[in-house]
């Protein structure tokens, strides 16, 4: 029923939108409302693209392959177009995040101070790797552009706070100080 009201609105009747209604989250009805109201509401204003890529990444806290392919088809906008935008911004994330972000800045400055020696020592910690989530859903490890903080590099970012000349023997005690928190409470 909910499909059919959805295909009213937007006139849509294919076998791909079928498809896509079934892939999660689209197959959940609150979800799917959320993100029908959000294209309702944005549709038509200037820019409305980054406001409805905002609002979704926001309210659903990710943007994923069904979802983008969703967008593109009510919006008929091509999907490589919404994929660029969600893939450039680094606040856009295809996946759900875990509690807690690390994010590691892959700007060059960074890359060259040893970003990836810190991903290493992270990922063995978390036993994940770099793009996934600890399955307590605690830490997600991510990478970054240029966060425009180079003269401190290689720089790592812990949710909203920056830590720079960062060495991979402080990778430990920054993901115990996150851990602890869970500890306290
Ligand atoms: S390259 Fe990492 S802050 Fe600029």
């Amino acid at each position: 029923m909910e499909d059919q009201s959805s295909e009213q609105i937007y006139g849509l009747s294919t076998p791909s939108m079928h498809q896509l209604l079934n892939e999660y989250p689209l197959n959940q009805t609150e979800s799917r409302e959320i993100i029908d109201n959000i294209l309702h509401s944005f549709e038509d204003v200037p820019g409305g693209l980054m406001v409805i890529l905002n609002e979704i990444q926001s309210q659903i806290g990710y943007i994923s392959q069904p979802i983008q392919e969703y967008i593109s088809a009510i919006l008929n906008i091509p999907v490589s177009t919404i994929t660029g935008v969600v893939s450039f911004y680094s606040f856009f994330t295809t996946k759900p995040r875990g509690d807690h972000t690390i994010k590691f800045c892959m700007g060059t400055a960074c890359y060259v101070g040893g970003t990836p020696q810190l991903m290493r020592k992270a990922e063995q910690i978390l036993d994940i790797q770099t793009g996934d989530t600890t399955p307590d859903n605690h830490i997600t490890m991510e990478v970054c552009r240029c966060v425009g903080s180079c003269s401190q590099a290689p720089v790592v970012v812990v949710d909203e706070q920056l830590y720079g000349r960062v060495r991979p023997s402080k990778i430990p005690p920054l993901i115990r100080d996150i851990m602890k928190t869970y500890e306290d409470s």
